[in-house]
């Protein structure tokens, strides 16, 4: 039997890995995907560097021959581009979904009118994703948003309705706005919000602030949303999607690795990020994991300091065979990882609130080199 379309009826999945630069590359991709059933989303990648063929962006996206489906996160301010972009990646990768990113807070993004900012420019954002539409063909074109550029400036249901007429074929919400980056919390009523606004066959995911399986759960039933997408809480834990499926099916949750089980997971990453970008820049790139891998266990500061600082995979293997054996201590379960920043002033272009209606391109070059953050 041949299954539905990704996000048609039958065919939605509960859980999202969130599409995280620099971390939801392939093989990081792979180890999540071993313990749960979801959608694992590239990271950031910008649909201009497509079109030019920009080298480091071509490499990230490419998938695993194994993966499927393949899913990738397109950055785009401008509609021709993205049109292009997608009709490329779906002549060369053989994506299965593409995903807009509508709410990257980061300046480089934003001052060009990317991101977050771009929701603001309703006409604009019209033009760019029934663009995406047009060129995907028959494959699915979801979008991600915040709540908007600020408290005075809020987007986020604009862009629902925008995004159900373009023929979007799911919605994820981060329940914060632009200006408050990571700071305080998700405010998840948006997302019930949300959902109450666009057509019921319409799915929308809750993102932010699901650390824990219950979280998720909590999620869906505070909301009325139809699955959650999940970044920092998997960060350091793709043991995370088992908890997620147990808690979806009614099952027994799995038992959190000890240090030992977390150091053997930490040893395949980082093989992995080897076997992918070689490994001079695998090894770099695996730094910043095994802080996230550790964090809440107590294993003392020398060696977090040591393993921050690896220079190749044996001397990775000596220090994790250094690791005392240990369980995570239930008060650390839900310790903040990854990204905590925020407030800030949204940097965007002069004039971008003047007109909400104006549809220029505020600036069709900006967007080349934000791939992967
Ligand atoms: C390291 C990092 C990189 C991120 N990169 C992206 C990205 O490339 N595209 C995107 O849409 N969101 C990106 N985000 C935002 C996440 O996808 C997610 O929306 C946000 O972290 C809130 O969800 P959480 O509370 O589950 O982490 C990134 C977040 C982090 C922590």
């Amino acid at each position: 039997m041949i299954a539905p379309p990704l996000f048609a009826a039958g065919n939605v999945p509960k859980v999202v890995l969130a599409p995280m630069a620099g971390v939801t590359n392939a093989p990081f991709r792979r180890l999540c995907r071993r313990y749960g059933g979801g959608l694992y989303v590239s990271e950031m990648i910008s649909a201009r560097a497509v079109v030019e063929g920009n080298e480091k962006t071509m490499k990230l996206t490419q998938f695993a021959d194994d993966e499927s489906p393949r899913s990738l996160q397109l950055a785009a301010v401008d509609p021709a581009v993205v049109g292009e972009a997608i009709g490329k990646l779906i002549d060369t990768e053989r994506i299965d979904h593409f995903d807009l990113n509508l709410g990257c807070p980061v300046r480089k993004v934003t001052r060009n009118g990317g991101g977050s900012a771009l929701p603001y420019k309703r006409k604009l954002l019209e033009r760019v994703l029934n663009a995406a539409v047009k060129a995907a063909g028959g494959v699915p074109v979801t979008v991600k948003f915040r709540v908007g550029i600020d408290d005075d400036h809020h987007t986020y249901l604009d862009t629902g309705r925008i995004a159900a007429d373009a023929g979007i074929a799911a919605l994820a919400l981060h329940g914060r706005t632009a200006a408050q980056l990571y700071s305080g919390s998700a405010d998840w009523s948006t997302v019930a919000a949300l959902r109450e606004t666009v057509p019921a066959e319409l799915p929308v995911y809750g993102n932010g602030d699901i650390w824990e399986a219950s979280d998720a759960l909590a999620m869906v039933d505070q909301t009325g949303c139809d699955g959650v997408v999940i970044g920092r809480g998997c960060l350091g834990r793709p043991w995370l999607f088992a908890h997620l499926d147990a808690a979806f099916t009614g099952e027994p949750l799995p038992t959190i690795p000890r240090t030992s089980e977390v150091a053997l997971l930490m040893a395949e990453h980082a093989k992995e990020l080897v076997a992918w970008f070689g490994e001079f820049k695998g090894v770099r790139e695996f730094r910043k994991h095994t802080a996230w891998y550790l964090k809440g266990y107590p294993v003392g500061g020398e060696i977090r300091g040591k393993l921050g600082q690896i220079e190749s995979l044996d001397h990775l293997d000596d220090l994790l065979a250094q690791l005392p054996d240990v369980r995570l201590p239930d008060e650390n379960r839900r310790v903040a990882r990854g990204h905590t920043r925020g407030p800030q002033v949204v940097a965007l272009p002069q004039g971008w609130l003047d007109d909400p209606d104006d549809d220029l391109v505020a600036n069709p070059e900006g967007d080349s080199a934000v791939s992967g953050g």
